[in-house]
Order: structure tokens, then C-alpha cells, then sequence
């Protein structure tokens, strides 16, 4: 029921800005993770991400667009802003800014709220906005709770029948979500790690980014930030120096675990040690892991410098208690 076309093919573009015009959701490869696509002017398509991903409520989403004119036709740009557009774009970085009162965007993509989240993804999901010739709300391509799909496959498996269409542009190339940058003034607040590291955006902004603590403040700015997220069924230990009997095992950098011989699968985030190659790995790894009837998975402990942060965040993510 749910059809997978290529991007490579000809006649893919065509037949996904039709659906968009219906008003349909359309998975979508961006450079970070799928998207769960739909027109983010139309309340209706925005609906449909809701019920297909079976989110139990309303969160703000990321409008994507294709260039600048099209940004600040829906938000409002500050010099810094801007600054960090040009640097960052197209590219993984979110950027939380506010809401152009000519725009477009339907208060059911922003929650409400008198700001909205924009980025301008790479290659073909630019393509198709531009083609679309408007923006497109978009969070990841999954069933709400689960982990982030980095490929068609994944998004196929866990929303088989829910959506028509998947556009397959083969394996993400980042494999994390975009970083979230809240943009007040001349001052930048991480909402969330992810696809550019924070010391990259420092040196391109040359103002240094504030970290709220992991506390009740993130909650209500970044209100899809939920501590339990991405989760595999199997329990997940984290910085495992050692293994536990028929345990799944994440290693890094090639550094075998303590009684490596007693897991059922063994696999590497990166065996050289890179924190780009990881973050491309970590959700499709753990999904083999999870897929593998290991009795939990184990992951070694992933340094937090650069890429690091936001592998991290999704791990701690990945491991806290279910409610
Ligand atoms: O890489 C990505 O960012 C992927 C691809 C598809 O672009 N999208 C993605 O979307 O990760 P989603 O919906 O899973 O995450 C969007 C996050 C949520 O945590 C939400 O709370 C936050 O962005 N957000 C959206 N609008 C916001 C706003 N106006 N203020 C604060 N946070 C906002
Ligand atoms: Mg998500």
C-alpha cells in the first residue's frame, strides 16, 4: 500500500508535488534523517504527519524551505541570523526565529507559539521544495517514540500503510537531526545538539552559545525535546566497558569490550574512531540491534567533543526510563 519511488527517477519529483498539493504526507530523505513531509500552510496536511505518526499531541515542527526569499517570507531574520544562514545553509542547522507576521506558516506547525523553526536541507528535499513553491513542515519519519529513520526501509517498516509515498535518496548522509538554535537578539540558545557541532556555530557566529541544563526549562521552549525518545524495545547501557551475557554491543573506535566473546552481535559505530561516520551509524546500528533478540544493548562510551554531543544526547535519550 505504501509505495516507494526513487529520487533518481525521473517522473518522482512530479508525482510527490502532487501529493503535497492534495495535502498528503510524503517521507522525504533529507542530509539528517527521513522527513515526514506536508504543506505547512495547510492545516489539513499538517494533520496527516500527526496521524500518521501517531503523536499523541501537538508539537511545534520544522518548516523547510528551498532559499532565503522563501525564509523571510514566513520568519524574521536578525543580523546574526543571517550571519549563520549563510555559514550554515543548506545544511543541519534549525533555526528558531520569529514568525513574520505576512507569512504563511499554520499555527498547528508552531504549536501556537510567535516563533517558528526553519532550515533549508540539502539535495533533493531542497529540490522538491523549490518545486513545491512552499515550505514544508517536517519532523522525522517515524511512529512517534521510535528511533529516527536514516533510510527508506526504516521508514517503510514502521509506517507501512499509514502513508502513500516514500522517496527513497538511499542512506542519510548525517544520520542525527539538525542542530536547534533559538536566535533572540545577539544571543544563541542550544535547544538541541545534533547535525553541526556548537563549536562550529560558535566560530562562524563569534558569540558563544548558551547550554540550558538538562531541567524543565528546555521542556517549555523546545517542547518536543521529550527525555524518553527514540527508543528501541531492548534495554540500552551505556559507557559498557564490559559485556553482559547474549548482549548486542555498539563499540567505537575498534576498542573491543571486556568479554566481547559472550554478545550476540557485535557491531561498530566507527572503527576508526570518526564522530561523523558514528553519527551516520548510530540509529540504523541500533535498530539491527534491536531487531537482533539480544537480551539488551550495550554501547561503549562515545567521546563528547564535536558530533559527539548530539550522539550523546540521542544515547542518554535512547536509555532514559519509559513513561
Ligand atoms: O534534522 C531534522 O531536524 C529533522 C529533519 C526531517 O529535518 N526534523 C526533525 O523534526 O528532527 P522533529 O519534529 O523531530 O523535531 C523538531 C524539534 C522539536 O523538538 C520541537 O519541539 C522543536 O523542533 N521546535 C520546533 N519549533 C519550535 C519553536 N518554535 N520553538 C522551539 N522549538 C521548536
Ligand atoms: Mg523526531
Amino acid at each position: 500500500m505504501t509505495q516507494i519511488l526513487t529520487v533518481s527517477d525521473p517522473n518522482t519529483l512530479r508525482a510527490a508535488v502532487e501529493a503535497l498539493r492534495r495535502g498528503e504526507a510524503v517521507a522525504v530523505p533529507t542530509e539528517t534523517v527521513y522527513g515526514l513531509a506536508a504543506d505547512a500552510t495547510n492545516p489539513s496536511a499538517i494533520t496527516a504527519i500527526y496521524e500518521a505518526k501517531g503523536r499523541p499531541r501537538f508539537n511545534p515542527l520544522i518548516s523547510h524551505v528551498s532559499d532565503m526569499d522563501m525564509a523571510r517570507a514566513h520568519v524574521l531574520f536578525t543580523p546574526l541570523a543571517e550571519k549563520l544562514a549563510a555559514a550554515f545553509w543548506p545544511g543541519p542547522l534549525t533555526l528558531v526565529l520569529p514568525l513574520n507576521p505576512d507569512g504563511g506558516i499554520h499555527e498547528l506547525a508552531t504549536a501556537g507559539l510567535e516563533t517558528a523553526a526553519v532550515r533549508i536541507p540539502e539535495g533533493f528535499a531542497r529540490t522538491l521544495i523549490k518545486s513545491f513553491g512552499g515550505p514544508l513542515a517536517a519532523p522525522s519519519a517515524n511512529r512517534s517514540g521510535r528511533i529516527s529513520p536514516t533510510s527508506a526501509r526504516h521508514v517503510a517498516d514502521d509506517l507501512d500503510g499509514r502513508i502513500n509515498l516514500v522517496l527513497d535518496g538511499g542512506p542519510c548522509r548525517v544520520g542525527v537531526e539538525s542542530t536547534i538554535l533559538a536566535v533572540n537578539g545577539d544571543k544563541l540558545t542550544l535547544l538541541r545538539p545534533g547535525g553541526i557541532p556548537v563549536d562550529a556555530i560558535e566560530t562562524a557566529a563569534g558569540v558563544a552559545v548558551d547550554r540550558p541544563g538538562p531541567d524543565a526549562q528546555t521542556s517549555v521552549i523546545a517542547p518536543g525535546m521529550l527525555k524518553s525518545h527514540y527508543a528501541p524495545d531492548a534495554a540500552l547501557r551505556l559507557n559498557a566497558t564490559s559485556v553482559l551475557p547474549g548482549e548486542a554491543i555498539l563499540q567505537f573506535g575498534g576498542k573491543p569490550l571486556d568479554g566481547q566473546d559472550k554478545a550476540s552481535l557485535v557491531l561498530d559505530l566507527s572503527p576508526l574512531g570518526d564522530l561523523r561516520e558514528a553519527a551516520a551509524n548510530l540509529f540504523s546500528m541500533l535498530k539491527r540491534a534491536d531487531a537482533s533478540q539480544a537480551t539488551g544493548i550495550a554501547v561503549a562510551p562515545v567521546p563528547q567533543h564535536g558530533l559527539g554531543e548530539a550522539i550523546n544526547d540521542r544515547l542518554n535519550r535512547a536509555a532514559a526510563p519509559r513513561d
